[in-house]
Formats: structure tokens, C-alpha cells, sequence
């Protein structure tokens, strides 16, 4: 039931403060500052790295993972493409733990994966959607995603609560390995449960969006762009354009552009870029000058204090809320999924059912 949205995804949007919120109540206890104490087959203090693989959007909320993984616990993470784990012969030791992510838990290549580290004898936990899917069954231990059923083929809330669990797991790892004194996990345990306020905020934008949508509808090219983990971001951005749009659209880390793609700017080709206002921040604004040099046509979305620091000539903005650094691709997603859903119903593609796609991709 769409209720009374013109699309699944158009609702599945837009019950991501709601979802959020609950996925996050499962793993942290808000009131007290600190962690869950749920199962985990997962000894975080442990292990000494964690293989994670998926595919399409939830490999991307794996590699957002893998920075929070590293930044807050320092534990080392390898992110694979599952199709490219399932062959690539890595060597897990016995202090390895494998990390599968999915939305159906039916995933062909995440599951052979899954099966390889079986194989390999280290502890399997999977974050999963489906809790009654293969996957689920497979893993010893799995991290819910409390979205609900998904049913628009291009994953969004299952995107998002996948990332709320990663921040979570993050945190739990680092109060774990000592990596995060009390204090500062309390201190990412408030920015999390911000998010789903943020992420109501951040809705309040379609107006806005759906404008900027129309603009991409008329475009063939669009090069979406990040640092840190908005590149990941960038990155989904780009494959939610590609899928429901049928726009050409590659995502990059900020910083690679001079090393290449900068040769395809031009008037013709938008630049989206996802650059809050953070220490980073400056960094991405000598990119978007370079692009701006260029001719390129920018579409910034950032904070307020973005908007008034990139201080170039003439380039758009999608102003967001100012969110804590850690939130960020959390709350940033959902511009992203809107810019993408807004630019396809411009086009009249079949946004819940786009061509040659699968919601459970359950074939290699
Ligand atoms: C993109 C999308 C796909 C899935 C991928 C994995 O919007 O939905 O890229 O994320 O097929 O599916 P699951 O999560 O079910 O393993």
C-alpha cells in the first residue's frame, strides 16, 4: 500500500525519520548515553580485521562503514564487491571476522560469499533486512535492519538503516577495543539519535529538489562528487540517477577528479557535490574551482555555513541542516535518493520497476 504517495519509493523515502529511529533504539540506549547489549557472534575487541561484502547500494553503506570502522575503533576493514570476494581467494585468519550486508538476504554473489567465509572458519554476522532470508540463516549471529518491507526496487530506507547500524557497530567496537573513551561514545550515541530529526528536516527540501530534478532531467552526463564518507555517497548518488533515470552518472572521490574525469567537464555535464561544511570542507571547494574554471555547471549540497564559504560565481546549493560530522551520509542520503526519484518522474520512467532490474537479485 502506497498510502498516499505516487510511488513505494516516494514513501519509502519518507519514512526514514521513522525507521531510523527505530533501527538505532535497537542497538543504542539513548537515555544512558551507551550501547545495547545485544548478540553480536562478532568479538569486536578481538578480532584484528573485518572482511565486509555486499553489492550495489548496501557494498556502499559497507564502504561508509569501513571509515567509521577504522576512524572510531581502528580496526582495519577490507570492502568487497561480493562478486569479486566470492573469487578472489582472500586468506581470512583466525582473527578475521566476516561482515555481510543486504537488504533480501537472498543476494546470489553476497551469499556464495557468505558461504566462502564459512568455509574459512571465521564467525559470520550479516546486517540484513529479511530476517527470515537465506542469509539470516546462514550467518551465527544478524544486525536487523528494522526498515520494514522494501519494495521499490532501488534500496533507500534499507540504505540508511544499514548505515545507522554501521555508526552504531562503530561505536560499540571502539568502546570495546578502547579506542573511544565513555565520554566521546556518548558524545556519537547524541549524534545518532539526532539523526532521524535531521533526516525530517532534510525532507522539508523536495520543493527544492524536485526544481533541481527537473533541471537534470534534460542532461545526458553527471559526475557527483565527495570526500571522506561522501564519497561512498557520491558514489550512490550516482548508481540511484543511473538506475531510476537512466542518466549516465559516475560518482568520485573529490580529490581523483584532476587525476582524469576533469577532462570531461564542460557546460553540458552538471557536477553534484556533497560537501557539508567540515574539516575537510576546504579542500572540496578548490575541486569545485576547478570545475567552476572549467565551465561546469556546480549543484553544491551543503550546510549554511557551506553555502557562504564556497563563495564561488554562479553555482547552485541545496542547503541542509548542519548536522555532527558523523551523521552526515546518513541525513546526506536523502537529498540524494530525492534528487535521483524527482529527476526520473521528470523523465516518466517506471520509478519503482526500472528497466532490466531485479528487487532480489538471486542469479550470478
Ligand atoms: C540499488 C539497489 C541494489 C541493491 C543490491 C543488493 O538501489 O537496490 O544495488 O542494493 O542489489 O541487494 P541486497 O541488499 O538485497 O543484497
Amino acid at each position: 500500500d502506497k498510502g498516499n504517495h505516487r510511488h513505494f519509493m516516494e514513501k519509502e523515502i519518507h519514512e526514514q525519520p521513522e525507521v531510523i529511529a527505530h533501527t538505532l533504539a535497537h542497538y543504542l540506549d539513548f537515555a544512558g548515553g551507551g550501547v545495547k547489549s545485544f548478540d553480536t557472534p562478532i568479538d569486536f575487541a578481538k578480532i584484528d580485521r573485518l572482511a565486509v561484502s555486499a553489492c550495489g547500494t548496501a557494498y556502499l553503506a559497507g564502504l561508509i562503514g569501513k571509515y567509521w570502522f577504522e576512524r572510531y575503533a581502528r580496526l582495519p576493514v577490507d570492502i568487497d564487491i561480493a562478486s569479486e570476494f566470492r573469487y578472489r581467494e582472500m586468506p581470512l585468519t583466525k582473527a578475521s571476522a566476516a561482515l555481510f550486508v543486504s537488504q533480501s538476504g537472498e543476494t546470489a554473489d553476497t551469499l556464495a560469499s557468505l558461504r566462502y567465509c564459512r568455509k574459512e572458519g571465521v564467525p559470520i554476522a550479516t546486517i540484513v533486512n529479511v530476517r527470515d532470508s537465506t542469509m539470516a540463516r546462514e550467518s551465527d549471529g544478524i544486525f536487523p535492519t528494522l526498515a520494514g518491507p522494501e519494495i521499490g526496487v532501488a534500496s533507500t530506507k534499507a540504505f540508511t538503516c544499514q548505515l545507522s547500524i554501521f555508526a552504531a557497530l562503530a561505536v560499540r567496537a571502539g568502546l570495546e577495543r578502547g579506542t573511544l573513551s565513555p565520554e566521546e561514545a556518548s558524545s556519537h550515541i547524541r549524534a545518532l539519535s539526532e539523526a532521524p530529526r535531521y533526516a525530517a528536516q532534510a525532507l522539508k527540501l523536495e520543493e527544492r529538489i524536485e526544481k533541481v530534478g527537473r533541471e537534470l532531467s534534460q542532461v545526458r552526463h553527471v559526475l557527483y562528487l565527495g570526500r571522506d564518507t561522501n564519497y561512498p555517497l557520491a558514489m550512490e548518488g550516482a548508481l540511484k540517477l543511473k538506475e531510476l533515470s537512466y542518466i549516465h552518472a559516475e560518482g568520485y572521490a573529490a580529490g581523483e577528479l584532476k587525476h582524469g574525469p576533469i577532462a570531461l567537464i564542460d557546460e553540458q555535464m552538471p557536477v553534484i557535490v556533497i560537501a557539508p561544511c567540515d574539516r575537510i570542507f576546504e579542500k572540496t571547494v578548490s575541486n569545485m574551482q576547478e570545475v567552476a574554471a572549467r565551465g561546469g555547471r556546480i549543484i553544491l549540497i551543503t550546510d549554511e555555513e557551506g553555502a557562504v564559504r564556497a563563495s564561488l560565481d554562479s553555482f547552485e546549493t541545496i542547503v541542509m541542516p548542519t548536522v555532527p560530522e558523523l551523521i552526515a551520509p546518513i541525513v546526506y542520503a536523502l537529498p540524494v535518493q530525492m534528487l535521483a526519484y524527482h529527476t526520473a518522474v521528470a523523465m516518466g520512467t517506471d520509478v519503482d520497476q526500472p528497466r532490466n532490474l531485479a528487487k532480489s537479485v538471486t542469479v550470478e
